[in-house]
């Protein structure tokens, strides 16, 4: 009797290890997060089938709002072709459950800045406010026109039905922290440039990982 008990709490602390262990092996590529045997809870916005490898990008660039999202599979599908779970909202990694299904996925998306040696940018953020310009544009040369109109020392980048436009801003405090995530399709980018009053660090509405691999599953 103590024999078999000790096996069930062995088995039970084994398993508790996997699950945490599963749940903290986050990896990324460019905005997008993911890990494996996950679900985020609450209702999706859309679905579709694809391949898990196709999830992600649907979340950061096919559907506006998207945030968040959980791709499911059967053991029946063909291909590992599954169903990709869109999600909207705000949502924290930690918020992140695990899911006794092989084959599943959750992934997030969040701001990932791009450290060039005059700026640093990122996909799906946005400044708010301190405008003091903005032109049409391509997205690549907004950087540089932020530093050819002094005094911008950040920028935003949209993309509304195929017109590019650089909205060029300043503001003396700006920092990296002020920049928000911009979900889904809406694609905005956004810079800071170096003399911006920057900080080294970081934000999004989830811990950030800057050691993360790419592994390209999503
Ligand atoms: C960026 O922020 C401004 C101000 O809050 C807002 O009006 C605009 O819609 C946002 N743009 C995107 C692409 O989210
Ligand atoms: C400038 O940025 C700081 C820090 O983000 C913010 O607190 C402040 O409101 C901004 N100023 C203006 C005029 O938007």
């Amino acid at each position: 009797m103590v024999f078999i008990k000790n096996i069930l709490s062995y088995s039970s602390v084994l398993f508790i290890f996997k699950i945490v262990t599963a749940l903290q092996n986050w990896r990324s590529q460019s905005s997008v997060h993911w890990t494996e045997n996950c679900d985020f809870e609450g209702n999706p916005v859309a679905n579709k089938a694809m391949p898990p490898s196709k999830c992600g990008d649907f979340c950061q660039f096919m559907v506006a709002d998207c945030t968040h999202f959980t791709f499911t599979t059967t053991t029946i599908a063909p291909n590992g072709i599954g169903t990709c779970w869109i999600k909207s909202g705000r949502i924290y990694r930690e918020q992140a459950i695990h899911l006794d299904s092989p084959g599943s996925i959750c992934g997030y998306l969040a701001i990932h800045w791009i450290n060039l040696a005059e700026l640093s940018w990122s996909f799906n953020c946005n400044f708010s406010g301190n405008d003091i310009k903005n032109e049409f544009s391509e997205g690549e040369s907004c950087g540089a026109l932020c530093i050819q109109n002094p005094p911008c020392n950040h920028f935003v980048w949209t993309n509304v039905e195929g017109q590019g436009i650089c909205w060029m801003k300043f503001n003396s405090t700006i920092s990296k922290e002020s920049a928000v995530l911009t979900p889904g399709s809406r694609g905005a980018v956004c810079g800071i440039l170096r003399n911006g009053g920057e900080t080294v660090n970081t934000t999004s509405p989830v811990s950030w990982s800057k050691d993360d691999e790419c592994e390209c599953v999503c």
